[in-house]
């Protein structure tokens, strides 16, 4: 079946010529973008995404045109055409059209707002928990803004395009203090061997992810000991576990960094443990 995208106001198929050469898009990267994980129909988080894109918009000075009614009803309608129920939904937002020059068009231009959506099947993701994934590091390299969920994404393709051909899942970023940030498209977690759960605050320096909220909010409600705070790769080598977070991994464990294993080799238990509580859809 062809895919469906919503393109400003229209549902048209994917290869559909329906961007325009001056797209701030395009050309500047100038926008955001939002990736909601869809199961069974159901939007997971989605107030938290509805919150971050707001907030990333604003950020940017960019008001989307639509209200949040008509922005669901768009995400859903987009999901329906598709006839997925388990998948990932891509929103993404620009500054709109407009002669090309790096300042703001003087007279405000109409936001492009762009849907897409695929399939998200559940079983290799199930699998990749049950075997963990290799990561490797990377310097990160990004700028000073990466709490804003911004479709630039040079550094992060470049560090994801490095994991893949050393054979790894994610390239986890490395600061000048030798700290993991986060990972290219992903939080970075460990589990100390006092078996505290540790990731790093969120600042401008990191995406606040979504999942990393929601998992924060279950390891409350769990009494976890949840520790907000820097760690280093030789932490992350030391530790009891690590994994790793997203919309589109949930909770994935980390076997290896740069080919070295963390702790047995194997994924953890907290780890497994926070995934079931995620699917379960505890505190969401
Ligand atoms: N990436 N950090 C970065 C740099 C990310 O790109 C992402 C998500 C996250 C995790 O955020 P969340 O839990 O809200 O998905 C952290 C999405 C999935 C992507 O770019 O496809």
């Amino acid at each position: 079946m062809a895919r469906i995208a919503y393109v400003n106001g229209q549902y048209l198929p994917i290869d559909a010529p329906a961007i325009q050469i001056e797209d701030r898009g395009f050309q500047f990267a100038d926008g955001v973008y939002e990736v909601w994980l869809v199961r069974d129909g159901v939007f997971l988080d989605h107030p938290g995404h509805l919150a971050r894109l707001k907030r990333s918009l604003g950020e940017l000075r960019i008001e989307l045109p639509m209200s949040d009614a008509a922005l669901d009803v768009a995400l859903r309608e987009t999901l329906r055409r598709n006839r997925l129920g388990d998948a990932l939904v891509y929103l993404q937002v620009t500054r709109g059209v407009a002669r090309r020059d790096h300042a703001f068009p003087a007279k405000p231009v109409r936001p492009s707002i762009v849907i897409t959506v695929r399939p998200a099947p559940r079983a290799p993701v199930a699998a990749r928990a049950e075997t963990g994934i290799a990561v490797i590091t990377q310097d990160d390299i990004r700028w000073k803004r990466c709490d804003i969920k911004s479709i630039s994404l040079l550094p992060n393709v470049l560090a994801k395009q490095a994991a893949r051909e050393a054979g790894a899942f994610e390239a986890w970023l490395v600061n000048t203090a030798g700290e993991v940030t986060e990972g290219s498209s992903s939080n970075a977690w460990i589990v100390t061997g006092e078996g505290a759960l540790v990731t790093r605050p969120a600042g401008n320096d990191i995406l606040n992810g979504i999942t990393r909220q929601r998992i924060i909010r279950i390891a409350r409600a769990q009494g976890l000991r949840f520790e907000e705070r820097a760690f280093t790769v030789e932490e992350a080598l030391g530790a009891r576990e690590a994994f790793i977070s997203s919309a589109t991994s949930m909770v994935m464990p980390v076997v290896s960094i740069d080919g070295r294993p963390v702790a047995n080799g194997a994924p953890g238990s907290l780890a497994g443990a926070l995934r079931e509580s995620y699917e379960a859809g505890e505190e969401a």
